[in-house]
């Protein structure tokens, strides 16, 4: 066992060409586990004790292993708070505050009945919530690990206006009673090559079968429990635009509207009953 502090920031460095990120998590864990701003900027001399030598090395060897860094530190920020996550969630992506921020550009009522379908980690629900405490919302998911994660949040954030429920997609809501439906559901085709670098999520969260199952069950429920003039918005894959705009129009959906994320791809899609 090492003690000192450089040795780590030298093994890190180390392993730089590899996990070009190491050397700043580390940082970030370390300033997470209380060592001093300042020591860990200068890479100061400190002595560390048993506990953080333990947690420094398990560091290590997750990050090694390809665990994501947010996993590893059970924490992930999305819009401006700091979220628990572990493997029974999907870790949010920054792109997904675009549907935050569509939200609260509504200005939607203390009276309006949102609905957020698959809400993992209970991110999007929680943040709305965060910024706009007149809101009430319901946030369902299938997976009871996903809901325990969601409630660790509720309760991390005191997020009372946030109701959380099991239900697969839409099937507890009624007929024409929510003005608003939420989803940034799972949408990678189950043999996307790209799954490989995200096999420490879970499938559940992630894969839909073609890709596109879940915009169609979800918009198909959404038809039938959104009042009229109801708003449905879905977060999609860069390349899903035309597919979910056609699935939107052929369920019967009007003024669909597809928007672009920070890196000019387009991310997500709202329509109108
Ligand atoms: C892409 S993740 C989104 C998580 C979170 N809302 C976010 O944006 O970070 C999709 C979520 O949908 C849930 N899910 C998958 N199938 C479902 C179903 N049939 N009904 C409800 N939720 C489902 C998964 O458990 C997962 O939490």
């Amino acid at each position: 066992m090492n003690s000192s502090l450089n040795y780590y920031f030298a093994l890190a460095r180390s392993k730089e060409s590899k996990h070009q990120n190491i050397l700043r998590d580390l940082k970030h864990l370390l300033k997470s586990l209380g060592v001093s701003e300042a020591t860990v900027t200068l890479e100061d001399q400190y002595n560390l004790s048993a506990e953080e030598i333990l947690k420094i090395n398990t560091f290590f060897s997750s990050y090694l292993a390809g665990i994501p860094f947010d996993y590893i530190l059970n924490e992930s920020e999305f819009m401006g708070h700091k979220f628990f996550v572990d493997s029974r969630v999907l870790i949010p992506r920054p792109e997904t505050e675009l549907i935050v921020e569509w939200v609260l550009d509504l200005s939607l009522n203390k009276n309006s009945k949102i609905f957020e379908v698959g809400t993992g980690s209970g991110c999007i629900a929680i943040s709305i919530c965060l910024k706009d405490e007149d809101l009430k919302i319901l946030a369902a998911d299938i997976s009871d690990s996903a809901l325990e994660v969601a409630q660790i949040n509720q309760e991390l954030h005191n997020a009372r206006n946030v109701t959380f429920m099991q239900s697969s997609w839409l099937t507890c809501s009624a007929e024409n009673s929510l003005d608003l439906v939420i989803s940034n559901p799972p949408y990678i085709k189950p043999n996307d090559p790209h799954l490989k670098n995200l096999n420490h999520e879970p499938l559940i969260a992630l894969t839909s079968k073609d890709g596109s199952e879940s915009f169609f069950q979800i918009a198909s429920q959404a038809i039938f429990s959104l009042k009229l003039g109801g708003k449905i918005i879905f977060e999609h894959g860069y390349s899903q635009a035309e597919e979910v705009t056609n699935i939107l129009k052929d369920i019967g959906f009007k003024n669909i509207v597809t928007c672009k994320d920070f890196q000019g791809l387009d991310r997500y899609t709202y329509a109108n009953k």
